[in-house]
């Protein structure tokens, strides 16, 4: 059996008397993937051939045709008029072949002291960059949404919950503050991890540096990085830069699913406390009266692809000999389909709390379950000088007596209530109340109503400065 030969001669086959094996070219080929990169390729290309000029190894004038070549080439990728052929291996080979085809020989000068080592790096870094500045942006206009929706049902308490059972009331606000939170956190780790994307690995060579004399700074400025790689070895190979991007995001998306969950949950029948807005959900083929949360769901599955693609690509790595290997090429699906399903994951959140409807009735009468004040009565009792071990003793007996003669704490007299201990007096019956609890937890980060009102007008205020 004759294998198929690829059509096309390489603009690497020099040192080759066969063509390639036309199924190791399709297998090898990352075109598919990379194409997307197309617009850093050229915008790397450009920069490069003005290194070139500096140099001296192009004119002036065969620098400014290559990148009027760069520039056409780029419209007809954008026009969709550019041929790609199944012979393409990448997308830097695809345009490479062009700007030959276009220039002849002085197209094939470009690539002088240059590979496509540090040229693939050079576009993944501007590309990751790109994503990461996106996703801060979204993450901000999440926070808005949320700082807004918070500010909406500022009145509205409902129970926190700890084992997911009902534990000490808490404004729903203060709820879905601490969301904003998490996000805050999520958007200082992605701005710290640019200070290490953006750097410029391109003049590095194939994996000792070029031959020539290259001004990398100056390709650095053109390029818009604030610095350059200080190893050419560890600037061809090094993709920490994506897996820190991927384990930032991974942890966003945790946040994101845990959101989920509790969307999942509050929309149920069995806690009806919150209704997604018809245009977010969607309906069952078999059951016509189901309305299913849908986005949430998908949100807390993508989680999952997410971590997968981290740990893939940290598996990809793993032993990977210095300096640049072919294995590299594989990081592309994971940074690509992890940077697309968070930003669209981010995107579309916003709208399923500009359109929430919280049912403020349900919320309150669950923030008023008998047993959600157990803490201020131990508390209150420790205030009248009984040890807090002892107080949440007693306290504990009195829950024991309430589920076994079927009463509550908000119906005892206070000749009832002094039975379980003589500290109780008067003041003991207005700790038992969902206005009471609340107004004592006024220390930093607590639910109080005025911390809560600070917080939103301080978070309502640094969210817009951010975003100017
Ligand atoms: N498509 C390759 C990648 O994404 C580009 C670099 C190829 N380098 C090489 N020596 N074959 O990693």
């Amino acid at each position: 059996m004759t294998a198929k030969k690829s059509k096309t001669e390489k603009l690497w086959a020099g040192r080759f008397r066969e063509p390639l094996d036309l199924e190791v070219e399709r297998f090898s080929s990352s075109l598919s993937i990379d194409r997307r990169l197309y617009r850093y390729d050229i915008r790397g290309s450009i920069a490069h051939s003005q290194t070139l000029e500096k140099a001296g190894l192009l004119t002036s004038r065969e620098s400014s045709k290559i990148v009027k070549g760069l520039k056409q080439i780029e419209q007809e990728i954008e026009g969709e008029t550019f041929v790609f052929t199944s012979e393409d291996e990448d997308i830097h080979m695809a345009i490479e072949r062009r700007l030959i085809a276009l220039l002849g020989k002085l197209g094939g000068k470009l690539h002088t002291g240059r590979s496509r080592n540090d040229q693939v790096a050079v576009d993944v870094r501007m590309y990751v960059k790109d994503r990461v500045n996106d996703l801060v942006r979204k993450v901000i206009q999440f926070q808005q949404v949320l700082v807004d929706c918070a500010g909406c049902y500022r009145d509205v308490v409902m129970p926190g919950y700890t084992h997911l059972q009902r534990a000490q009331p808490v404004l729903f606000a203060h709820h879905l503050l601490a969301y904003v939170e998490m996000f805050d956190r999520d958007k200082q780790r992605l701005r710290d991890a640019l200070k290490r994307i953006d750097v410029m690995p391109l003049g590095s060579g194939a994996l000792a540096g070029p031959n020539f004399s290259f001004d990398r700074k100056y390709t650095a400025r053109m390029l818009g990085f604030r610095a350059v790689t200080e190893n050419s070895l560890d600037a061809v190979s090094d993709r920490d830069f994506i897996l820190e991007t991927l384990g930032i995001v991974s942890i966003l998306m945790m946040h994101l699913s845990r959101l989920s969950e509790e969307l999942i949950l509050w929309s149920s029948n069995e806690f009806q406390f919150v209704e997604l807005d018809d245009a977010v959900c969607t309906g069952s083929s078999m059951m016509p009266q189901k309305k299913n949360p849908d986005v949430p769901e998908l949100v807390r599955g993508k989680t999952g692809r997410v971590y997968g693609h981290l740990i893939g690509l940290l598996t990809v790595m793993k032993g990977l000999p210095l300096s640049y290997n072919r294995d590299l090429q594989e990081d592309k699906i994971p940074l690509f389909d992890t940077m697309e399903t968070v930003s669209a994951c981010v995107s579309l959140y916003p709208k399923l709390f500009q359109s929430i409807t919280v049912n403020r009735g349900v919320l309150a009468l669950a923030a008023q379950d008998e047993w959600i004040f157990s803490t201020d009565l131990a508390d209150y009792l420790v205030t009248r000088g009984i040890p807090f071990r002892e107080a949440h003793h007693i306290v504990g007996r009195m829950v024991l007596f309430c589920s076994e003669n079927n009463r509550k704490f908000t119906d005892f007299t206070l000749k009832e209530l002094r039975t379980f201990t003589t500290k109780f007096d008067k003041g003991a019956l207005e700790v038992l109340t969902v206005e009471g609890s609340l107004k004592r937890r006024s220390a930093i980060g607590g639910t109080a109503r005025k911390r809560v009102e600070r917080k939103l007008a301080s978070l309502g205020k640094a969210l817009e400065r951010e975003t100017n």
